[in-house]
């Protein structure tokens, strides 16, 4: 059965799972999660893309067939050097600007400072600098505090430009049920399905962890399930 590799610094990258295996219930993911390099967003290029290329390598050791990096600051920093370096399709984030400008209105872009740095926005921004690792160490379960300082209620929309920052789903519909929340998963779903030689309908649907820090098998399963109440 082939593969599926996943990357991405810690449990962002599950929310782009639960997009992919609603697609794809029968698929296999192997995921990496590098959470000893965890946040990418606040360190330098050259670091998170040496971090991204070592667990690119486990994935492909592993004879992934695809490479999805699950991460808007991995695939602003790696994802071209990674295609022109490998020769396995590389699925890319990417922070959902698009719809948001088509749905009209006011738009707040949230992504990490690495993410900005590559590409900025002709919208507003705000600062995220800690917002990842606060999700990452409340395991997707951030106090509703996390939202202060944003004014969402000025917006109509909001860019989660960030994997991680899917996890904040619930809590900003639950303060400001009339935003309108978008990111990249289900994109990337759909791009998956397009990369795979064939798609299984049948057994499957396995999910494996690869940390290359502290091993978190159970809080990343129960992070995990928290992402289906979320997309
Ligand atoms: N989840 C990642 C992203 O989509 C990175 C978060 C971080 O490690 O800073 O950008």
């Amino acid at each position: 059965m082939h593969t599926i590799g996943v990357l991405d610094s810690g449990i962002g990258g599950l929310t782009t799972c639960s997009y992919i295996f609603r697609l794809f219930p029968h698929v296999n993911i192997l995921y990496y999660a590098d959470n000893k390099n965890a946040p990418y967003g606040l360190k330098s290029e050259d670091e998170v893309s040496a971090a991204v290329t070592e667990g690119v390598g486990y994935l492909l050791d592993r004879g992934c067939e695809i490479v999805v990096l699950a991460c808007n600051t991995a695939t602003a920093v790696a994802v071209k050097v990674l295609r022109a370096q490998f020769d396995v399709p590389f699925v890319g984030t990417e922070p959902a600007q698009k719809p948001a400008g088509l749905a009209g209105g006011r738009t707040l872009y949230l992504a990490t400072p690495l993410t900005l740095k590559n590409k900025k926005p002709n919208v507003e921004i705000a600062d995220t600098s800690h917002l990842a690792e606060i999700i990452e160490r409340t395991m997707g379960k951030p106090p509703e505090a996390i939202l202060d300082g944003f004014d969402l209620q000025h917006f109509d929309n909001v860019v989660l430009g960030c994997t991680h920052y899917v996890f904040l789903r619930g809590t900003i519909k639950k303060k400001y049920p009339q935003l309108r929340l978008f990111d990249g998963g289900e994109g990337v779903a759909r791009v998956v399905g397009a990369r795979l030689k064939t798609v299984p309908t049948t057994r499957g649907g396995r999910l494996t962890f690869k940390f290359s820090g502290k091993r978190e098998f159970c809080k990343y399963i129960r992070a995990f399930a928290r992402t289906r109440d979320l997309i």
